[in-house]
């Protein structure tokens, strides 16, 4: 009877003893699993830093300059006493670009596919409430990189805005004809450039303007003037002009077409004009074209204080470490499209169709700031990320962020990871400052938005984009991602 009692004690013990084993080894699984599944860092280190430390300049193949964020504490034009953009006119500014950028693929979808009614009369109806220019633009927006060039002989130092969703290059140049703005480096003199010169209205660079401004370029004493107007009204106006462009001591290109901009408005900052880097024949990638074979990289800094580059060619082959997704039929644009297939969220996939994203498309822009996604995407985004974040207090809305949290009780936090699915099998787990945007530690924002409806299409802006190795290898028609580009 003792036995059997000592017995039965044993197995329950046994018993309790293996359901608890099992139970602690499935919990711990499961927090391992969660851990990978989390980023746990430190609240400063998706706060803007006041001191510039730049990163060690590494080895890369091609031609690579550096790139600072222009509200960034690296920013010469920024430390100029420039008023510094607020955080809410930024993401003003971005609104406005989105839409431009909208608009030019509706309009463009709208001239090639009107027989196949691509566009929902959705669409068509919010295009007719735009207050669109003739030709719409793209809007300049107030996130921008920066990036300094040379052009002329002898060689003068140009920071400008480089932007992947325009094609022409332009500077303001002297004499200015009507309205310059205020910019930090002394305006390009023409005359003091031995290898300048003007180009001629019947040249065929001349009559190529048209596909890359969107303007027929106008004539003036036999001389080509460009005109280009982004959509929130910034426009540049000038010569058509050539000369010698200096990226690095050993990458200079003579007769580099750019426009040499009398008549100058809006929003560039205290640049010296834009880098064109889509697709036209007249952009800087197409005209680099047979040292580079179109094929150029970059890392966006955070606002911590570091330096990304954008660098020219692809001297040493990409890292194995790369991973590339295809770009699609550009719809009549210059545009960079992919194929996004899905979202994770703390290692969830989010139950959203990848015909949603194929509807409209998708393309990266180094010139948006937030990434746009379909309304349904958004709207599934938003609700899993919240629900991962529970036990953080709400802030107020911040512009078009709707998603914000007061920490300013917390020094250290958790968010579960978002990582992007593009086609060809191409995850990019997304860094935490690519996450979140901060308004300081008592407004801190899930860093996505929503486009309004399903047919509009999507952006990868720049905030997303934040510390990644971004390729472009537009003769493979192939983007590439990897991570920690800008160490
Ligand atoms: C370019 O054209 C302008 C306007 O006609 C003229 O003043 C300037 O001298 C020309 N520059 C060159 C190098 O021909
Ligand atoms: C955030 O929380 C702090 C501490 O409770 C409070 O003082 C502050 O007003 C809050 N700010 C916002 C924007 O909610
Ligand atoms: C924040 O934005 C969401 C979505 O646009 C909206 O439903 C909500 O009312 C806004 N909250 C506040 C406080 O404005
Ligand atoms: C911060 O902590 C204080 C003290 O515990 C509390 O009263 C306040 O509500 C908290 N605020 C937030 C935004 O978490």
């Amino acid at each position: 009877m003792a036995t059997q009692s000592l017995l039965l004690f044993s197995c329950s013990f046994l018993l309790i003893f293996l359901s608890f084993s099992f139970e602690k080894s499935h919990a711990l699984e499961g927090r391992k699993n969660m851990e990978s599944h989390f980023h746990t860092l430190q609240l400063t280190s998706l706060l803007p830093s006041s001191s510039c430390n730049p990163t060690t300049k590494g080895k890369r193949g091609g031609a690579s300059m550096e790139v600072v964020n222009s509200h960034g504490p690296c920013s010469k034009l920024n430390q100029e006493g420039a008023k510094a953009s607020s955080m809410t006119e930024i993401l003003a500014h971005d609104q406005a670009r989105v839409d431009s950028i909208q608009a030019r693929v509706t309009t463009q979808n709208y001239d090639l596919f009107r027989k196949k009614d691509k566009i929902s009369n959705k669409n068509r109806a919010k295009d007719s409430k735009v207050n669109l220019p003739v030709q719409p633009g793209i809007s300049i927006g107030t996130g921008n990189y920066i990036v300094t060039i040379g052009i002329g002989t002898p060689k003068k130092d140009l920071s400008l805005i480089f932007d992947t969703g325009s094609d022409l290059t332009w500077t303001q140049c002297q004499p200015c004809v009507k309205s310059c703005y205020a910019q930090l480096q002394p305006f390009f003199d023409p005359s003091s450039s031995s290898t300048y010169s003007n180009i001629s209205c019947t040249s065929t660079a001349c009559s190529g303007l048209k596909s890359a401004t969107g303007n027929n370029p106008g004539c003036s004493s036999s001389n080509c003037i460009y005109g280009i107007q982004y959509g929130d009204s910034s426009f540049s106006l000038g010569f058509f002009a050539k000369d010698k462009l200096t990226l690095t001591p050993t990458d200079v290109f003579d007769g580099f077409m750019f426009g040499c901009g009398q008549n100058n408005r809006g929003l560039f900052g205290k640049t010296a004009g834009l880098i064109g880097l889509a697709r036209d024949p007249l952009s800087i990638v197409s005209q680099t074209a047979a040292k580079f074979e179109k094929y150029f990289s970059y890392c966006l800094p955070t606002r911590r204080g570091t330096n990304g580059h954008l660098t020219f060619g692809n001297k040493n082959g990409a890292k194995s470490t790369i991973q590339f997704t295809p770009f699609t039929l550009s719809q009549g644009t210059s545009f960079y499209f992919v194929d996004v297939l899905g979202i994770s969220v703390g290692g969830k996939a989010l139950s959203i169709s990848p015909m949603l994203f194929k509807n409209a498309g998708t393309i990266i822009d180094s010139g948006t700031v937030i990434t746009r996604l379909p309304s349904t995407a958004y709207n599934n985004l938003r609700s899993t990320f919240q629900q991962f974040m529970t036990r953080y207090p709400r802030a107020p809305n911040l512009s078009l962020l709707d998603t914000c949290y007061n920490l300013s009780n917390y020094t250290s936090i958790s968010i579960p990871k978002i990582s992007f699915n593009f086609n060809g099998n191409t995850n990019v787990n997304l860094d935490p400052n690519g996450i979140l945007l901060t308004n300081g530690v008592s407004q801190v924002c899930l860093a996505f938005a929503g486009n309004g409806d399903d047919d509009s299409i999507g952006i990868f802006g720049n905030v997303q984009q934040q510390t990644l190795e971004i390729v472009y290898d537009v003769a493979g028609e192939k983007l590439g991602f990897g991570y920690g580009g800008c160490s």
